[in-house]
């Protein structure tokens, strides 16, 4: 500025009069461009010069901050150039999704995927594979060895997704696998807060199925392909490996039965079962290994409780959401896993009037057991009820 002002003070008054003569012309034909230019593209292009050159703008502006900041562009939707008549035509499609009906179905894309993308080239050409199932780990850095044991049981047909619950993520970048898996890390939630929250039908709508499970599981006689070619033999829509029977209580439905591929009855102590086509005895899986088919965890889903964490209670309803549930449920025996009953995510409870964590943790999970069966009966019997009054 000081340079500036200097330079036309040392000229004399006639000079620099032309040069502010002359720079005010180049302003006004400058000016003149611009207000003719975006004219007479317009006949040529839908987007009008001035929308390009702020887009182009604010991609320069976005490199330069990284991919990490969002861009806002607003993008005039339908302006053609003249004064169409656009926003008085109001597109409403009821089929739409919810909250989607202003928009012209074919831009509409309701369902999502778990791909990793890359932020360059050719959109199509992003995906050089589409797994089609989906394994999901919740755990913590103490348990890597193990999990790190799992996954090489898993082909790469499978998306990983590790849900940590210890804020420890970085660290697993120790294994190879981990720089290619997903990881969503947020602190002291269980696996079925991360399953609500984060594998909504919609977003893991690529997958064919989906196995959710805990970190404790040993792996050693257990492959992921061979998995479901028989869960696809045997039409199994909600399943679990088998568990070898150790130490401690298990279901007989659970337990790995070495004679054969898949078994979906048991029979279990007197007066256990009301029928023999009812959990325990059958339609009934562990929530520890489950394994998800894509319209199984679509109703599942929906099943899952916001407050309940634990997910206790869960396998016992299950069979609300597959028919006939007594066959499409099963155990698979010759694909099995070892339960080794590691008390890791009760460790993370909190003690209170000085019981151990461990404590608090199982009497919440008992509790909420009671909480989700007394809200299934309840919401069934006003269902019935209403149908009833309204058949009338
Ligand atoms: C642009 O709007 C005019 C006026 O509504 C319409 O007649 C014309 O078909 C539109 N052109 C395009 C390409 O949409
Ligand atoms: C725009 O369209 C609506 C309904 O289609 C019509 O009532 C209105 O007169 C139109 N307005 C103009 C300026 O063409
Ligand atoms: C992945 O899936 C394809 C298609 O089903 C199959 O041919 C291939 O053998 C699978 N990969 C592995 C490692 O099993
Ligand atoms: C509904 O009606 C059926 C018979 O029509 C009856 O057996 C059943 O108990 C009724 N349910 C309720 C909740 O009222």
């Amino acid at each position: 500025m000081g340079i500036f002002t200097r330079s036309i003070v040392s000229r004399k008054p006639n000079e620099s009069m032309r040069l502010i003569v002359t720079t005010f012309f180049g302003v006004v034909f400058g000016f003149l461009i611009g207000l003719c230019f975006p004219k007479l593209s317009l006949t040529k292009f839908s987007l009008s010069t001035s929308i390009l050159t702020a887009i182009d703008f604010k991609y320069t502006e976005y490199t330069k901050l990284g991919p990490s900041s969002s861009t806002h562009v607003s993008h005039p939707v339908g302006n053609n150039g003249s004064s169409a008549n656009v926003t008085l035509r109001k597109i409403w499609v009821p089929s739409n999704p919810r909250g989607a009906e202003r928009l012209p179905p074919g831009i509409v894309r309701a369902e999502s995927d778990l791909y990793l993308r890359r932020l360059w080239g050719k959109p199509s050409e992003d995906l050089t594979s589409k797994p089609k199932y989906l394994v999901t780990f919740t755990v913590g850095y103490d348990q890597r060895k193990n999990i790190d044991a799992a996954v090489k049981k898993f082909s790469g047909n499978f998306t990983i997704l590790l849900f940590h619950y210890d804020g420890r993520t970085t660290e697993w970048d120790e294994f190879e696998w981990s720089k290619k898996a997903i990881h969503v890390s947020v602190r002291r939630q269980t696996k079925w807060w991360y399953a609500k929250r984060f594998l909504h039908p919609d977003i893991v709508a690529t997958y064919d199925y989906i196995f959710i499970w805990d970190e404790d599981l040993g792996v050693e006689h257990f492959n992921a392909e061979e998995y479901i070619k028989l869960v696809k033999k045997h039409g199994l829509e909600i399943s679990q490996p088998g568990l070898e029977p150790n130490k401690g209580l298990t279901w007989q439905m659970t337990k790995r039965r070495g004679d054969r591929e898949v078994h979906k009855e048991t029979e279990e102590k007197a007066g256990w079962c009301n029928h023999p086509h009812v959990p325990p005895c059958a339609a009934f899986v562990e929530i520890m290994a489950p394994v998800f088919s894509r319209d199984a965890w679509r109703c599942v889903w929906h099943m899952i409780q916001n407050d309940l964490v634990h997910g206790w209670g869960l396998d016992f309803a299950l069979r609300k959401c597959v028919e006939p549930a007594h066959e499409k449920i099963g155990v698979v025996d010759s694909q099995w896993i070892v339960h080794q009953s590691v008390p890791s995510l009760g460790n993370q409870g909190e003690s209170l009037d000085g019981k151990a964590p461990w404590k608090g943790v199982r009497e919440r999970c008992k509790k909420e057991w009671s909480i989700f069966q007394t809200r299934f009966s309840r919401a069934e019997k006003a269902y019935l009820k209403e149908i009833n009054s309204t058949s009338r």
